[in-house]
């Protein structure tokens, strides 16, 4: 049933639940994210609010799970800390960014710890878990249970060794710990041993049917081909009962006897955090919750990407079916990964786009981004993103077509005719076909975006500021202003109803351009707003007599010094990111403060030098060490040669046993040490400093 009707929209409007993947609350966004969830799902958002739809776009921050208590423990903080200070940072850098959240909630909001129990002790009384004692993956030193990222090993199905024991990043299988070949603690490197322990399980075997129903059979067509093909194989290679609670102390308590120290399992709470976040923002506006979950006429749309399809194709949706009162989703569109400048994205690396860095080095560019995002979307394979591609979508597509065209269109109506929309008079075919084809964008648009198809939708958009240039360099009116009057206004008045067209139309694509450009065109008062629909049912979108403002650029150039900047950037990460990871030499056993004093140091001052006969190595020194003057042979003469030494002050072990090398007896060892580079210096007493920066004191 649908109550809610937008005034200008004559279509049948609906309710949307759009939710978009709770990120982890380990670290800001990154361009990958960006990509791959949260840029279309706010697309598709803004598309159904724009054509009448009631929308509820969720999200929140993911804040329990091992990998936040893993950073915590690695920092030396609480887990709580961790996530205070990821969930600002993320939720800022969304709204900076123009994502149009309605509500961004948090997993550790009491709404949600009350929400994600009561559904638990749902099923808990309905009888869908089962109750299992079993043996489980333990750490006796770290006195620990080793589930989901606590444990590596290799994946039962696709053989890689890195593995975590719920899922594996490399094939996307999600499996139990004690499916690991060759398990071993991510906490101690040790060895699990196997422990008893009770634990709930959801039965998928229990629902294997319903979803080979649901998806298989009713899904075929709808979902996106990456998405059933995954689905497919996982029911294909039959279901088992999955753990859904866990031995960790981060977490939601499990609410039923038996359940004390133990927590939800993380994939169990976070997507009903997509239920909480709908209840929190439904109290805040006065409006009931239920329909967007519980009516059979919303359509439930999940924004995710690859590595979460099993969770909200399989188990939350078996989860949502056995607790019995809500709806499904309609779709689950999920998309591949993003790579940049040719390897794969890694928090741990620092091999990023960071959102709240792009915002800070282009504080006015997020619709660049955004277009770049989307024009080079991974929906169907993992695709690259280069910061050449980015200033290419910037500089050729966004500046030099639809700025472009913009541009020209306001410049000349204001120099021609003071910024007033002028009347036309006859058309041409030429702008029959143009007008026409105006009225045909919102549903070539939309039949790329019902589709999910959001890159194709944002070359579309683009496509019509092209119409838009290609229509101007034809009828060129810059030329008949001197000689046809007429003809010109007639052609500045198509030009302008094609920019009004792109105000509206850009909105979900670039939506920072399509308020300026609104606002340029003086489109603020109410009737001549032209919404989504009005595109191809109203005559007339700017009407004459109508006045518009002044130019101002939608977009500017980027230069390849700010492209080089980030590619130098990048370069800096691997550069620091190889050094962290350079083996180092084991060190020598640990030596005492006894030991070391009894080495008797002094300066002394090398006052003779020559090579020693047929050795390569060698120099013969003699050597002023304060207290005598005595004979040193010292291994240097690759470094050095004999006069070079000469009265340079060095350091000297003088109370080394003597030992005789070629016949010479040695009585003492000057000391040297190597440079970063490797290079043999003195440890030379006037200079704190030695060679390139290695510091002693
Ligand atoms: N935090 C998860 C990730 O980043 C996504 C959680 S989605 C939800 O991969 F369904 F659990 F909310
Ligand atoms: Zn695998």
């Amino acid at each position: 049933m649908c109550t809610f009707t937008a005034s200008k929209e004559k279509k049948m409007s609906k309710r949307y639940t759009i939710t978009a993947a709770l990120p982890y609350t380990n670290g800001p966004i990154h361009i990958g994210h960006l990509a791959g969830v949260y840029v279309p799902a706010d697309i598709y958002a803004r598309y159904k609010r724009l054509t009448g739809n009631d929308v509820a776009f969720i999200c929140g921050s993911d804040e329990h799970g091992v990998p936040i208590t893993i950073k915590a423990k690695k920092e030396g903080v609480t887990p709580q800390q961790i996530v205070d200070r990821y969930h600002k940072i993320i939720k800022d850098s969304f709204e900076v960014f123009g994502i149009t959240f309605d509500n961004y909630s948090r997993t550790s909001a009491k709404i949600h710890h009350d929400t994600a129990s009561e559904f638990f002790k749902t099923l808990y009384d309905k009888n869908e878990f089962v109750e299992e004692v079993s043996e489980q993956l333990y750490d006796a030193e770290a006195n620990q249970f080793l589930a989901d990222r606590f444990v590596v090993g290799t994946c039962p199905k696709c053989g890689n060794e890195e593995s975590y024991g719920d899922q594996c990043e490399n094939c996307g299988t999600s499996h139990n710990a004690t499916d690991l070949i060759n398990p071993k603690s991510a906490i101690t490197g040790n060895v699990p041993t196997l422990k008893e322990t009770k634990h709930w399980f959801l039965p998928l075997n229990k629902h294997e049917q319903f979803l080979k129903d649901w998806i298989l059979e009713g899904h075929k067509k709808d979902w996106k081909p990456n998405v059933y093909g995954q689905v497919k194989s996982w029911i294909d290679d039959g279901l088992r009962p999955r753990a859904v609670t866990r031995d960790l102390d981060w977490g939601i308590p499990v609410p039923v006897p038996g359940g004390e120290g133990k927590v939800l399992y993380v994939w169990f709470d976070a997507p009903i955090g997509y239920i909480s976040a709908t209840k929190e923002w439904a109290a805040r506006e006065g409006k009931d919750w239920e329909p967007y979950w519980k009516d059979e006429d919303t359509k439930l749309v999940h924004f995710i990407g690859k590595d979460n399809i099993v969770f909200h194709c399989i188990i939350f949706p078996a989860m949502l079916k056995a607790e019995g009162s809500y709806i499904l989703p309609d779709n689950v569109p999920a998309n591949e990964f993003l790579n940049l400048e040719g390897n794969k994205l890694s928090t741990s690396k620092n091999w990023a786009v960071w959102l709240p860095e792009y915002l800070q080095d282009f504080p006015d560019k997020q619709d660049v981004l955004r277009y770049a995002l989307t024009a080079n979307a991974p929906e169907t394979k993992d695709n690259d993103f280069t910061w050449k591609d980015f200033q290419a979508r910037n500089n050729n597509e966004l500046v030099a077509i639809f700025g472009n065209f913009i541009n020209r269109v306001v410049v000349l109506t204001n120099k021609y005719y003071n910024g007033i929309v002028p009347t036309p008079s006859d058309f041409s075919t030429i702008d029959e076909e143009t007008l026409a084809a105006i009225k045909a964008y919102p549903s070539v648009l939309e039949s790329s975006i019902e589709r999910y198809r959001f890159r194709e939708a944002s070359q579309e958009l683009m496509n019509l500021a092209r119409l838009g240039n290609k229509y101007l360099a034809d009828e060129e009116p810059w030329k008949l202003v001197k000689t046809d009057e007429d003809r010109t206004k007639t052609i500045m008045f198509v030009a302008l109803q094609i920019a009004s067209a792109l105000a509206t139309l850009s909105e979900p694509f670039l939506p920072f351009t399509s308020t300026k450009l609104k606002n340029i065109l003086n489109l603020s008062s109410e009737e001549l707003q032209t919404s989504w629909s009005e595109i191809t049912s109203k005559e007339i979108l700017l009407p004459a007599n109508h006045t518009i403002g002044k130019a101002e650029l939608l977009f500017s150039k980027i230069e390849d010094s700010e492209i080089q900047a980030q590619l130098d950037k990048l370069e800096a990460s691997k550069k620091a990111n190889e050094a962290a990871n350079k083996v180092v030499e084991p060190q020598k056993d640990t030596i005492t403060f006894d030991d070391f004093t009894k080495l008797d140091l002094r300066v002394g001052t090398i006052l003779e030098a020559e090579k020693m006969p047929k050795a390569k190595k060698l120099l013969v020194l003699k050597v002023d060490t304060g207290i005598d003057v005595r004979t040193i042979v010292s291994g240097i003469a690759e470094s050095f040669t004999a006069e070079e030494v000469v009265g340079k002050k060095v350091t000297v072990l003088v109370n080394l046993a003597p030992r005789a090398l070629r016949g010479v007896e040695s009585e003492g060892m000057i000391l040297m040490t190597e440079t970063p580079e490797g290079k043999l210096v003195f440890v030379n007493p006037d200079d704190t400093t030695i060679g390139n920066g290695l510091q002693i004191s």
